[in-house]
């Protein structure tokens, strides 16, 4: 008897130690040409659990608002962001997350899913109450299922097949700082310790671009791929005016209203970036002295930034510039578009979309146009 016992007791706890979760929380700062100032946030969290489980309530960091909701509509994929302002990819470059203007919602459905159309709409409505956003808009006649956009960001068991996708926007969505408050309540710290106690209404709200996002997927948990685990990433991203901040010199008070109190106990790595690449023409001088640097080359790019690991104290970053001048070269991304309305009514009215190749040879492009259907189209080229 008691052997039996004592293997269940081992049992129990193997069990115990299988569901497990890591949380990790960065920050990159990069400045931007024009004088601005990006910010990037991004909070991660690692659940060791079977993608394909039906029981995803038994963690300590992952919230069970959000478990829920994915469990209960039979979700794979998930990605919503809440954006105002737009991203000026010709001047700024790619931002590290893109995300459309206003709501942005896209789903992918595990296969074995019944009825796609009622599970999109009541997710939707969940999201709107979970994020206090009006995602509950979101129906059949604003959705589609592209075939070539939006694939699945993780990873897949079999031939994807786009009947199993949802994707929506509502352009018009006004998106405002009372969203924050409970994306935020969504971090394994709330907003107390650690990098989230950047994160307040008042400043974000002097931005001049900001967008919240939620993006959640299957990822491997090892080389061999047998094993997944499931990725949900929070990030928030802000662009800063220096004029209205009124000065380059930046410090993390200036733009976030306070320095970091603490660091978040739950989070195995906690760490700030400031990309120092231009700092050879734009000579600025970082204040503590940074705990390394590092070379990061991505895309053909490379880039230079300073490490800081925030530790269990209050500390601030402050950038102090020898010039108020920018003397960076702007190179436009070698692709980027942009979409106006021409005229009116049903003679002149239209609609225009642009796309520029900044590079040298000849890009492949898909391009994806939800066009309300009021409007007719016709193809010039
Ligand atoms: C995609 O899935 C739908 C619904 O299960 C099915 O009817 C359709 O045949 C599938 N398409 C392909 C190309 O497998
Ligand atoms: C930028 O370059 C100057 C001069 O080489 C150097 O003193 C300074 O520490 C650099 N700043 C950063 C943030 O690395
Ligand atoms: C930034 O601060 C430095 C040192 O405090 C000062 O010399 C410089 O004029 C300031 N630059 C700007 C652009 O305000």
């Amino acid at each position: 008897m008691a052997v039996v016992f004592i293997l269940l007791c081992y049992f129990q706890i193997s069990l115990a130690l299988h569901y497990s979760d890591k949380f990790t929380e960065e920050l990159v700062l990069k400045p931007l040409v024009q004088d601005q100032i990006y910010a990037h946030f991004q909070f991660t969290t690692i659940w060791d659990v079977d993608a394909r489980s039906r029981d995803l309530f038994q963690s300590h960091l992952f919230s069970r608002a959000l478990s829920e909701v994915i469990v209960r509509h039979n979700v794979q994929e998930l990605h919503i962001s809440l954006t105002a302002g737009l991203w000026k990819y010709e001047t700024w470059g790619y931002p590290i997350l893109d995300s459309a203007p206003g709501a942005e919602v896209w789903v992918w459905f595990k296969e074995d899913t019944k009825d796609i159309d009622t599970n999109w709409k009541q997710l939707t409505n969940s999201l709107s109450g979970l994020l206090c956003a009006s995602l509950n808009q979101i129906d059949n006649t604003n959705s589609i299922n592209p075939d070539i956009s939006f694939a699945p960001t993780g990873i897949v068991s079999n031939k994807v097949n786009s009947s199993f996708v949802r994707y929506s926007t509502l352009p018009r969505e006004i998106v405002c700082t009372e969203n924050l408050t409970p994306w935020k309540k969504l971090l394994p710290c709330d907003s107390k310790l650690g990098l989230a106690t950047l994160l307040n209404a008042g400043p974000i709200h002097n931005t001049r671009y900001h967008s919240l996002s939620i993006h959640l997927r299957p990822i491997c948990r090892n080389a061999e791929c047998d094993l997944s685990s499931i990725e949900l990433t929070q990030s928030v991203d802000l662009v800063y005016d220096f004029t209205i901040l009124g000065t380059r010199n930046w410090s993390l008070r200036k733009l976030f209203g306070q320095g970091i109190m603490n660091s978040c106990p739950l989070a195995e790595s906690s760490t700030i970036y400031v990309e120092v690449t231009n700092n050879d023409t734009n000579i600025f001088h970082l204040s503590p002295t940074p705990d390394e640097y590092l070379l990061s080359t991505r895309g053909g790019f490379s880039g230079q930034f300073a490490k800081y690991i925030i530790k269990e104290r209050a500390m601030t970053i402050s950038a102090s510039y020898s010039d108020n001048q920018m003397y960076t070269v702007n190179i436009p991304p070698p692709l980027h578009a942009n979409q106006y309305k021409i005229g009116y009514g049903q003679q002149k009215g239209g609609l225009v979309t642009k796309i520029y190749n900044n590079h040298w040879a000849a890009i492949d492009v898909v391009v994806l146009q939800n066009l309300p259907w009021y409007i007719r189209y016709i193809y010039t080229h």
